[in-house]
């Protein structure tokens, strides 16, 4: 690899996926590892295999349907996983890699792991040994590494170079570190073990954004010689996050004169849509002042902005928008759009749909057709999603009425159609429910008629596109009692229904996990 070049490692769909609530089926990691892979990021960690056979399947797949990105599965040093990561990962064969780590910091050695430096070692080595014998792609994380000794740390990646790893990542665990510091601890291990020097081994960075310097660790990391950035899309992952990678590549590409021209192999012109994507895929939404991708990133409301920015662009705007995929967007579809305009259109976003898919994508198209005047991309991608969020959909709704009003009780009607309902049984209930909005009656109606009682933990609703009919979006958390809070999300030009569609996309997917413990219908 040259010296210059930087690899992209993407966690999304593994580190981002840890974030509460952003837990994804199948079919939506698949979309999101094909635009990873359009995005031309060089390493996708597609998952933890051993956790879950949900987890275990979409490593596997991943690993079969996508070209280009190498596929990593990670693994602790633990026999089991890593058969289960090398199971995983075969599907994509030379580009298959493993992805083992073991704890190395004083205090996980003492508090979590109970364990000695010798031990450590011995461990990690073994664990770098075992994955080699399932690839040749082998990567190894010291957990905590930057918390670790230093002389420890350079004991463990002489050990687990020599036993085979390709790449050494050092992660930032828990946030603690601070940019001079981090690159003073890469520049000393550079220095420390040949095998960074004579290109056997590469370092590798690994930030988390406790304290916002996720992307300022890692850019000083890359200055001290590491040459792959571990990163999720809209830095998402477990709490405040990971590096955020489209601000990562960014600032290589902006600042090109400060990092030595140190290039990485990103399609900058992807990162909106990747960005957008992972956002409805997982349910969390990017706050609007968020570097690049955020949808305040590139408005200059100040008048001297606006008129230094049409006199000359470049005074107040360091990127382009356009160069990481702002503004490019086609012409909206209208309801005179036909089936196959619109699967068409499907294909140009990118995703892979089925007949049964398409069919059922432009059955909602054609109801949205008729309550706005254009569809967006926005709009179709929210339909989208819709489609493909469901493993299978237990129950669909067919009718919502509510009557709401400052001096009503709202209520809402609402008529559930049940999939693979047993013979004598209605497939089609209706019920009816009061609450202290037409939300919560609606809500509360699902209750009824699904025999569940979700708890309310999070609501968020947003347009996805412009103008006074766009579709709402509703993305919401609920608690069903079994300790796992569930996303759910919903469209519709009419904001009730969509946070019926989005409750109930929660419930199927509660159901769908088979954690279900079904209540008696409430009162
Ligand atoms: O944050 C961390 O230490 C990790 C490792 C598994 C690399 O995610
Ligand atoms: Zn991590």
């Amino acid at each position: 690899m040259k010296n210059d070049r930087v690899i992209i490692f993407d966690t999304t769909l593994r580190d981002g996926e840890q974030c509460p609530g952003a837990s994804m089926n199948l079919r939506e990691k698949l979309e999101i590892a094909r635009q990873l892979a359009r995005l031309k990021v060089d390493v996708i960690e597609a998952g933890f295999p051993v956790i879950s056979d949900g987890d275990f399947e979409a490593v596997r797949t991943i690993a079969k349907e996508i070209k280009g990105p190498i596929i990593a599965g990670l693994a602790r040093c633990v026999t089991k996983d890593i058969d289960a990561a090398g199971e995983a990962v075969k599907p994509a064969g030379k580009r298959g890699r493993i992805h083992v780590f073991l704890a190395t910091s004083k205090i996980h050695r003492e508090f979590k792991l109970g364990k000695a430096q010798d031990e450590i070692i011995r461990l990690a080595v073994e664990g770098v040994k075992r994955a080699k014998s399932w690839v040749h792609d082998v990567e190894f994380s010291p957990e905590d590494g930057s918390r670790t000794e230093p002389e420890f740390l350079i004991e463990v990646c002489k050990a687990v170079v020599a036993a085979g790893a390709t790449v050494v990542n050092i992660p930032d665990t828990v946030g603690w570190a601070v940019p001079d510091q981090y690159a003073a601890l890469i520049k000393q291990l550079r220095e420390a073990v040949p095998a960074f020097q004579n290109g056997k081994a590469i370092i590798s960075v690994h930030c988390h954004n406790d304290l916002g310097l996720a992307v300022a660790n890692s850019l000083a990391a890359v200055r001290a010689g590491a040459r792959q950035v571990e990163c999720t899309v809209n830095g998402i992952g477990e709490r405040a996050g990971n590096a955020s990678l489209e601000e990562i590549v960014m600032a290589l590409h902006t600042r090109a004169d400060f990092f030595g021209g140190i290039e990485c192999g990103v399609v900058t012109k992807e990162i909106v849509k990747s960005s957008r994507l992972v956002s409805r895929m997982s349910g969390l939404i990017v706050q609007r002042s968020k570097a690049i991708v955020g949808e305040n990133a590139f408005a200059h409301s100040s008048g001297i902005h606006q008129d230094g920015i049409l006199k000359k662009r470049e005074t107040y705007e360091i990127m382009d928008p356009q160069e990481v995929g702002w503004g490019l967007t086609e012409l909206p579809l209208t309801k005179h759009s036909g089936r196959a305009a619109m699967a068409v259109r499907l294909k140009h976003l990118g995703f892979k749909m089925t007949e049964a898919d398409v069919a059922g994508i432009f059955a909602r198209f054609k109801e949205i057709g008729d309550k706005k005047k254009f569809v967006y991309d926005d709009d179709l991608t929210a339909l989208v999603e819709g489609q493909i969020t469901e493993v299978s959909e237990t129950w669909s709704l067919e009718y919502i009425h509510v009557t709401s009003g400052n001096q009503t009780v709202p209520t809402a009607t609402v008529r559930l159609k049940k999939a693979g309902a047993k013979k004598g049984e209605p497939d089609v209930l209706q019920d009816a429910g009061t609450g202290d909005g037409p939300v919560d009656a609606a809500l509360k109606a699902i209750d009824r008629l699904t025999n569940t009682r979700g708890k309310l933990m999070d609501y968020q609703l947003r347009a996805v596109s412009q103008g006074k009919d766009a579709l709402g979006e509703v993305t919401l958390k609920a608690d069903f009692g079994n300790g796992e809070i569930i996303t759910g999300k919903g469209a519709s030009t009419d904001v009730i229904e969509a946070s019926a569609r989005a409750y109930l996309n929660a419930v199927n997917r509660h159901i769908n996990s088979g954690k279900a413990k079904l209540k008696p219908a409430q009162p």
